[in-house]
């Protein structure tokens, strides 16, 4: 199999290469736009590797989308590359507008125009919005976005779909829960706060901190999503949840006991405007059609997390270098 991976620089992306190399004999090609999320010392384990190219590109440009479809003719496209976080949306919606949705469709329309086996989009509970207790969304749930982000993912999610519908593209799509674990963007709640936490740096708590995520180790997901690519049935979507929901001043307080740092560091800090309050889903569809299940549970996975930021400081401040330190500042400056 050879497999046209987008984003695969990010965080779930490249765990998703690293497993294709590590566990199956698929070729991967990797095309990223290298954005302030991207990093190739990501990929360093695998830049060697035969089986493995990289493209550097935009997944918007339709005449480079094209001509690497028509040379490289895979047999799926494995479609990660977005815009991905939700204040980066609020603060500024529009490169998340183009890339997840016209970046997705310049994908579905390229994959349609080559005939491409197997095309699966890489989507996200939070389609789903905010869930009182204790609904849990199947697959089935309306969909409900509050934030640019959520909004653009369920959008792109219509649309992959539709090209299943109205073109009989093979599209599969998958729809998974908070991701956390090596070489995740610090500007996600737990890389922040353990980064935070172990520079002995406050813990920017949103509102009361009891808003509710279901936490998977990322390579569980990875794993469900080679389920998908490997069983998945066309036109279908499947949830992938890690079965452990937690209010964030638990997964707070979890690390700051993890790494032996004082609860004095929590700062409770202004809300997110449109704050999801409540995610939770079933997995039930993809455990029974293809036996995956989450194998890490949370305590074990923050803990390898934990010794991961520990012992790569050096990642943590080249990617805090930079662009970051503006997001930082214009993302928190506002909201003690
Ligand atoms: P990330 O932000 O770490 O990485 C995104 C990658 O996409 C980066 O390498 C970036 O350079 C690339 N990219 C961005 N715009 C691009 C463009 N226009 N053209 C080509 N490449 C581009 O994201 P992530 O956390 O790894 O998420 C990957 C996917 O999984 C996304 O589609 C996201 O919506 C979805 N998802 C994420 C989570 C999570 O908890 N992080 C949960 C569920 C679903
Ligand atoms: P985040 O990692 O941004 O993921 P998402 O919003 O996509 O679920 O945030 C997870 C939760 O943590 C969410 O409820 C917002 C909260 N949060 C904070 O309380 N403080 C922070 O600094 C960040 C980044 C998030």
């Amino acid at each position: 199999m050879k497999i046209l991976v987008t984003g695969g620089a990010g965080f779930i992306g490249s765990a998703f290469v690293r497993l294709l190399m590590a566990e199956t004999g698929y070729q991967a090609i990797n095309l990223d736009k290298l954005t302030y999320a991207g990093n190739l010392e990501n990929l360093v384990a695998v830049e060697d590797n035969a089986r493995y190219r990289f493209v550097h590109g935009d997944i918007c440009d339709a005449a480079l989308v094209n001509s690497l479809v028509a040379e490289s003719k895979p047999d799926a496209i494995v479609h990660f590359a977005a815009e991905s976080h939700v204040d980066r949306s609020i603060l500024s919606p529009e490169p998340v507008i183009r890339t997840n949705l016209h970046g997705t469709f310049t994908l579905l329309e390229a994959a349609r125009a080559h005939s491409v086996p197997r095309f699966v989009h890489v989507s996200t509970d939070e389609v789903y919005g905010s869930l009182a207790a204790p609904a849990e969304a199947t697959e089935e749930f309306p969909l409900n976005p509050s934030s640019p982000y959520s909004a653009s993912k369920a959008g792109s999610d219509l649309l992959a779909r539709s090209y299943f519908v109205t073109f009989k593209l093979p599209v599969v799509i998958t729809r998974a829960s908070n991701n956390y674990g090596p070489y995740q963007f610090p500007e996600k709640l737990i890389p922040l706060m353990i980064a935070n936490a172990l520079e002995d740096r406050p813990l920017p708590v949103y509102g009361d901190g009891m808003q509710v995520r279901d936490w998977l180790y990322v390579e569980d997901h990875c794993r469900g999503i080679l389920a998908v690519l490997r069983q998945g049935r066309e036109g279908e979507i499947y949830n992938i949840g890690g079965n452990r929901s937690l209010p964030n001043l638990d997964v707070v307080h979890q690390l700051l006991a993890a790494t032996g740092k004082p609860t004095s560091l929590i700062q409770y800090v202004k809300d997110r405007p449109g704050h999801d309050r409540r995610y939770a889903l079933s997995s039930e569809k993809l455990m029974g059609e293809t036996g995956w299940s989450p194998r890490v549970d949370f305590e074990s996975g923050l803990a390898c997390t934990i010794d991961w930021y520990r012992s790569h400081s050096e990642w943590v401040a080249r990617v805090r270098s930079g662009e970051y330190r503006s997001y930082y500042e214009r993302n928190y400056a506002n909201r003690v």
